[in-house]
């Protein structure tokens, strides 16, 4: 049972800069919404960590943001949705958005060839959580998929355009280029930062598909169905809470978010 108010802010995380592509979107599309976003960056990366403890902090980061009094929770990370947060939903009295679903009907509706690709996290590979959703929703399609841990780093230090990166890259991609995927899923809430690289080795003939849009077409859809919506005229406000440094978060912030991005609280474990 959904106990909350539409005035109340929209909850989301990650475990640190990725899911500012999230809020974007949602932004973007929610201009009158408040929201808090809390980036877990003293305990990133989260995608080389066990399930067990990658649940917990999301049940922990979870629990931080039902304490700011959100109504919904975005997890705007494809590695703690993996790690099986999902489930946590009957602990919460409001309602849970996550990334893959959004993402695989993406991406369905856009392969022509029934080959999609996936670059994730390790944990979120080794989870087969798109797998899964894959042979759900599209049981004839072929999924290729391919962990790239080092990408969240490169992001984390600002750095979307290097040398490093693109040898990076080709490396990753190579395989997936081979299989003949006519579809990518950013499989992490990263990757869409890194699309420049990520398009110029993929070639314009394949489509990515980032489930920041999709994600935030499913808030929206969520909150009217729950009647939280908020009706205001007022431009939303937009909170930022840090687990770890905030000069970098800041500056970082600043530039994937936009203007948004005003100042960061830290607040961790
Ligand atoms: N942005 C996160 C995701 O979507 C993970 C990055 C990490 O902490 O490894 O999976």
């Amino acid at each position: 049972m959904v106990v909350a108010e539409p005035s109340q802010p929209i909850g989301m995380f990650d475990s640190g800069l990725g899911g500012l592509t999230v809020a974007r979107a949602v932004i973007d599309l929610l201009p009158h919404e408040d929201l808090v976003y809390f980036g877990d960056t003293g305990r990133f990366p989260y995608g080389p960590r066990p399930p067990d403890e990658v649940r917990h902090f999301a049940l922990e980061i979870a629990d931080l943001l039902v304490d700011e009094g959100v109504k919904l929770i975005v997890v705007a990370c494809n590695s703690a949705e993996s790690a099986a947060f999902y489930r946590a939903q009957r602990h919460y009295d409001v309602p849970i958005v996550t990334v893959i679903e959004p993402g695989v009907k993406a991406a369905l509706g856009a392969t022509h060839n029934g080959r999609v690709g996936l670059i994730a996290t390790e944990a979120t590979v080794k989870s087969r959580a798109y797998d899964s959703a894959m042979r759900q929703l599209g049981p004839n399609v072929d999924l290729i998929s391919q962990a790239c841990p080092k990408f969240v780093d490169f992001v984390e230090r600002g750095d979307t355009t290097s040398d490093a990166l693109l040898a990076t890259a080709e490396d990753y991609l190579g395989p997936l280029k081979d299989a003949g995927i006519d579809t990518l899923i950013l499989g992490c809430t990263h990757y869409p930062l890194l699309s420049g690289v990520i398009r110029y080795v993929m070639g314009d003939e394949v489509v990515l598909v980032s489930s920041a849009e999709a994600t935030a077409n499913e808030v929206y859809a969520t909150l009217l169905r729950e009647d939280l919506l908020n009706r205001s005229d007022e431009p939303g406000a937009h909170k930022f809470i840090s687990s770890g440094e905030e000069g970098l978060f800041s500056e970082l912030g600043r530039r994937f978010l936009g203007p948004e991005f005003q100042t960061v609280e830290k607040r961790g474990w």
